[in-house]
């Protein structure tokens, strides 16, 4: 049975784990990474942190205090509860403070950059291009390409388009801009598999390892795919689901939260994402990695086979003249909430926003040469192919 700390008589506290300091400007800083908090510290709040490893009875924090004889004491402990320094033992700050030391196995400093730049604002497209054009005027952008000695080396021969395969590499685009279309199963499907889809199973001593089509660090296989289906025949309207890879099946996701909007789920400012068919979410399992690589950094791996996956996707949904739009800046503990994936080591890192483009917009139209060359070659690819 559960009995509440107060049941006992008395509540406990203890520094928080996800805790970790720094000097600037000359203070000791305080940062709770878990809770995005950070504060200066003064030595008799180091003090009182030191002394709060384990769990204690509250008494004895009023013991210390009375022992200085000083009101400015209890304000600055009352402050290391508000700024998450120090937590009470059964609440929910506390709760996921003690998940953090439980399970995250990758040290403090992996933990830091985690969980510091979760559900982080991020400006808007306009106000981004505004710092860019600022920025600019003292410090120019570093150069986002190295450009070779066309004299030296080896010249390449260029690239030939000559496969279905090339053709939609050579013209996928980032699109915001979607027609309100239906996506019919089958390329979802497709996608779905080609991304996360369990090819075959490797059996060693340690247990059973699926292969997908994309490269998987250590083949531990760190993600887990979720479609929210706003226009998606066959599936419920304005609906999370999880892909089963292995049994290659959708999975309702049922919750009885409040549904959180399309464009609240991706970070401010994205409107477009509203007229998108579906979007789908890439959640990693770090604890899967964890288990067999306990180097922090193999942290970067799993965002590494993110990529590999999101790339896969993208490429079936342009081959079926579908478009999407890539995201990082996404609202990740809203996401995380509304398909229950809350456990500690479970990120949400990546979505894809799935339509038919809107080749009428104004950020499409001028691709159109890209669309028509696209179209021109599948047609021409596809042709051959048929006539053997
Ligand atoms: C990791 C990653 C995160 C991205 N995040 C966003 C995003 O949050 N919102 C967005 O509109 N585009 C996002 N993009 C798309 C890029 O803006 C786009 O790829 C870039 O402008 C190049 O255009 P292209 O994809 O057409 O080649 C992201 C791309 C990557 C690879």
């Amino acid at each position: 049975m559960n009995v509440h700390p107060k049941a006992n008589g008395a509540y406990r506290y203890r520094r928080a784990r996800a805790l970790s300091y720094f000097i600037s400007d000359g203070e000791i800083v305080v940062f709770n990474f878990l809770t995005n908090r950070s504060f200066a510290c003064n030595a008799r709040c180091l003090d009182v942190l030191m002394q709060s490893e384990d769990w204690r009875p509250l008494e004895d924090l009023f013991a210390m205090t009375e022992e200085h004889r000083t009101s400015s004491l209890v304000e600055e402990i009352a402050q290391l509860f508000s700024l998450t320094a120090l937590v009470v033992e059964g609440d929910l700050i506390a709760t996921k403070d003690t998940e953090y030391a439980d399970t995250w196995e990758w040290g403090s400093v992996t933990a830091q950059l985690h969980f510091s730049s979760q559900d982080n604002l991020t400006v808007s497209d306009q106000m981004a291009a505004e710092i860019q054009i600022l920025r600019a005027k003292d410090q120019p952008s570093p150069q986002l390409i190295r450009h070779g000695d066309p004299k030296d080396g080896v010249a390449l021969p260029p690239f030939r388009m000559d496969s279905e395969l090339k053709a939609v590499m050579r013209t996928r685009r980032t699109i915001r801009a979607f027609l309100d279309h239906p996506v019919e199963l089958p390329p979802i499907a497709d996608a779905l598999y080609a991304g996360l889809g369990v090819t075959g199973i490797v059996s060693t001593e340690i247990g059973d390892h699926p292969l997908r089509m994309t490269p998987s660090p250590g083949a531990r296989n760190a993600f887990e795919a979720y479609i929210f289906a706003r226009n998606v025949p066959g599936l419920a309207e304005n609906k999370f689901y999880h892909y089963a890879a292995y049994e290659h099946r959708l999975e309702p996701v049922d919750s009885d939260d409040p549904l959180p909007s399309m464009d609240a789920m991706f970070a401010e400012n994205q409107p477009w994402v509203k007229k998108a068919s579906l979007l789908v979410f890439l959640v990693a399992h770090f604890e899967r990695v964890m288990w067999k690589y306990i180097n922090g950094s193999a942290y970067a791996h799993v965002f590494v086979e993110a990529g590999h996956i999101a790339q896969n996707m993208m490429l079936i949904l342009s081959e079926h003249g579908l478009v999407v739009n890539p995201a990082g800046a996404i609202s990740h503990s809203l996401i995380e909430r509304a398909i229950g994936e809350n456990e500690l080591t479970h990120s949400v890192v990546y979505a894809l926003a799935v339509g038919y483009p809107d080749r009428e917009d104004d950020s499409v139209s001028w691709l159109a040469p890209e669309f028509k060359i696209r179209d021109e070659l599948l047609a021409m690819i596809r042709d051959q192919k048929f006539q053997g």
